[in-house]
């Protein structure tokens, strides 16, 4: 790492997954709303990243309820299988329902595993996505090395995160809304309000824009490009595995 860990003074992220099992049945519905159904359109914007015209694998790491695995594969009939891994249980479960409702068991599986150390195999997937997930790791630089290692050479990785709008204006009606309105909403709907106090402290003390560039550079990313999403409230991160290792 270039720089010192900017996480350190954000609430612990020690077995955070716990707190997804608590309120895994009403997270799509929390996620929808409180993001103003925006996320939907976060999430299909990584189908551009999918390559087009051969057979794709991909691995999807904190993958909760499978929403993005799913969305992915509405648009892109490439996709031959897909592995979502997560450590919440619970999330997993209602992944698994939607699954099954949309009848792709065949392409589509769930696993538990860590993305700080994922169960699938070297060089195993052609893209590799994690969506609000990068964010709940204890050690980023440790899974940023691991999803290239999941990768085939000149595989791409996509990351999916909340960031704070660079704009003064609109970073003040944001914050205003995530600091005071998003915690007790989600609070109420989900009868967790610890859970949305988290995503607000986390999202404020997190990495964004260049300075997450730099961690994922650092982990042997090349072609690393930041798109901010929505005035920059979410952010797609990419970045290729190097077809030769060491470059
Ligand atoms: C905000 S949710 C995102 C879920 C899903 N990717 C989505 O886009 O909706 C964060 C997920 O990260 C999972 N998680 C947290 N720490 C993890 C870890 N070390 N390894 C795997 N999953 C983890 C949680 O269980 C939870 O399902």
């Amino acid at each position: 790492m270039n720089s010192s860990d900017p996480t350190s003074d954000s609430p612990s992220r020690k077995d955070v997954w716990k707190m997804f099992d608590r309120i895994a049945g009403r997270y799509d519905f929390l996620n929808r709303s409180l993001s103003l159904g925006q996320d939907i359109r976060w999430r299909k914007c990584m189908r551009r990243y999918v390559p087009s015209g051969r057979p794709v694998r991909i691995v999807d790491l904190a993958t909760g309820t499978a929403d993005q695995l799913l969305f992915l594969l509405d648009g892109k009939a490439e996709i031959q299988t897909a592995d979502g891994y997560d450590l919440s249980e619970e999330m997993l479960e209602v992944g698994r329902k939607k699954i099954r409702q949309r009848g792709v068991e065949d392409r589509v599986k769930l696993h538990t595993g860590d993305a700080m150390a994922s169960p699938a195999a070297d060089a195993s997937a052609d893209v590799v996505t994690i969506s609000f997930g990068i964010r709940n790791v204890m050690d980023v630089p440790t899974a940023l090395r691991d999803m290239k290692r999941i990768l085939v050479p000149g595989g791409v990785v996509c990351i999916l995160e909340c960031s704070v709008p660079q704009n003064s204006v609109v970073r003040r009606g944001y914050l205003l809304y995530f600091r005071h309105i998003l915690p007790k909403l989600g609070g109420w709907v989900s009868g967790d309000g610890d859970a949305y106090r988290y995503l607000n402290k986390t999202v404020e003390t997190f990495p964004c824009g260049e300075a997450f560039c730099e961690w994922m550079r650092d982990a042997g990313f090349e072609d690393v490009k930041a798109e901010p999403m929505t005035f920059g409230v979410a952010t797609l991160y990419t970045g290729v595995r190097p077809m030769e290792e060491g470059a």
